[in-house]
Order: C-alpha cells, then sequence, then structure tokens
C-alpha cells in the first residue's frame, strides 16, 4: 500500500474501516465546510465515489487519509483533481476532520507530502490550492508551503448565504524543489 511519510503526518489511501469516520466528518458542516458549501449524501453515494475516485482524476473524492505519524487512525483526509479541461494543472484540498488535531502542524505537513507525491508521479510544473479569502487557516497552511497567491477570484463562490471571494494559490515545480546551490 502507497504511503507518504513525513515527520508527523503519514498519508495512505482510505479503506473501507476507514469510510464511517470519514461520512461523519462530510456529515457535519462545521467539520467540513466552515468556508465552503455543504452537499450532504447518503452513505451508499459516499462509498460508491470512494470507490472510484482512484481511476477518475476529476475526482473530488478523498485519495488519501492522514494519520499521526506514530498513531494509526484518521484524522484527516485530503484530496486532488484537475480543475480545468484543457490547463495542464492539479489542485489539491484538504481537510483535518478530527478538530482536536488541527492546530498541530498536520495540516501543512499532509498538503506538502501529496504536493511532493504529486510532483513524482505526473508530468505536471504546477500545483494549485483556492481558498475562500476569509479562511486563514487554509490561506496560511498553503503559504507556509511556498504557495504563492497568483490572484483572486471576486465574488467567485456562494455559500453560507452571499458569495465569497476566493484566492488561487500557486506552487510550481522548482519552487518546491529549488535545484541545489552549487558548491
Ligand atoms: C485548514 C485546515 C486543514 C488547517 O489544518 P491544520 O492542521 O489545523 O493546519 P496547521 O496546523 O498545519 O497550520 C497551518 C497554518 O494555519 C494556521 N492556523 C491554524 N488554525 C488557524 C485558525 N483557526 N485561524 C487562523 N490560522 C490558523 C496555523 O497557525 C498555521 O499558520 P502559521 O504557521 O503561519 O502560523 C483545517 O483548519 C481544516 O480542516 N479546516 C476545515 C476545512 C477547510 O477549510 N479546508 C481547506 C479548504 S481547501
Amino acid at each position: 500500500m502507497l504511503a507518504l511519510h513525513g515527520a508527523r503526518a503519514r498519508l495512505r489511501p482510505p479503506q473501507p474501516s476507514d469510510f464511517r469516520t470519514l461520512f461523519e466528518w462530510f456529515s457535519d458542516p462545521e467539520v467540513v465546510a466552515p468556508y465552503d458549501r455543504f452537499v450532504s449524501e447518503p452513505y451508499d453515494e459516499f462509498v460508491r465515489s470512494m470507490s472510484g475516485s482512484a481511476s477518475d482524476p476529476s475526482s473530488l473524492a478523498p485519495r488519501f487519509v492522514v494519520e499521526r505519524a506514530k498513531e494509526p487512525g484518521p484524522v484527516g483526509v485530503v484530496g486532488h483533481f484537475t480543475p480545468h479541461p484543457v490547463l495542464e494543472t492539479i489542485e489539491v484540498w484538504y481537510i483535518i476532520g478530527d478538530r482536536a488535531a488541527r492546530g498541530q502542524g498536520l495540516g501543512r505537513e499532509a498538503v506538502g507530502l501529496l504536493a511532493d507525491h504529486l510532483f513524482a508521479t505526473t508530468s505536471v510544473e504546477r500545483v494549485g490550492a483556492t481558498c475562500d479569502v476569509e479562511n486563514l487557516a487554509s490561506c496560511r497552511l498553503a503559504e507556509g508551503l511556498g504557495f504563492r497567491r497568483e490572484g483572486t477570484l471576486r465574488q467567485a463562490f456562494y455559500h453560507h448565504g452571499r458569495w465569497h471571494d476566493v484566492h488561487l494559490y500557486g506552487i510550481t515545480r522548482a519552487e518546491r524543489s529549488p535545484p541545489a546551490s552549487p558548491g
């Protein structure tokens, strides 16, 4: 089983034994959608989307479960998808579903591991992320990894009863893995 290891976080593909925990997170708007549109789906559909995600580059289903490096058990999920029919870019998303595990660097490390994995296993030169401008934790997570804010889409996302601006972030292969300096 493919697993990505960091000092604090470990990523591994979701297993059927994770589905109930993940479904509970995705059924709670306070956990998954404080700055997002909340869409709930029945458990059967959730499981179906999880099972079909591996072969579908546009799937929004979780690709990896995030665990603490030294303590098995899901604390979050990360995913990636191709957001554009023509442009060659991949976008990542991330949720630390166990709210007690937030603020400990797990989210940032998990997204760094995912970006490195995408650069290692695909030919893309840019990995992107989008954040509601009010989602400070998400924006800071991306910025701390070296993602650059490339622009702001105005009034691009409707949730919680109003339109929201969204920051576009991106990091290039060269920025993520700068060439070693000579000498
Ligand atoms: C966004 C999220 C994944 C961050 O995960 P996390 O593990 O708590 O993040 P980290 O501990 O790695 O911290 C990343 C940065 O966010 C900051 N941060 C964490 N929680 C914060 C909060 N509530 N408010 C402001 N900043 C916060 C941290 O201080 C850190 O920035 P710094 O190093 O510049 O100080 C988590 O808050 C979450 O799951 N939110 C709900 C889902 C979501 O919004 N996902 C993003 C949409 S793509």
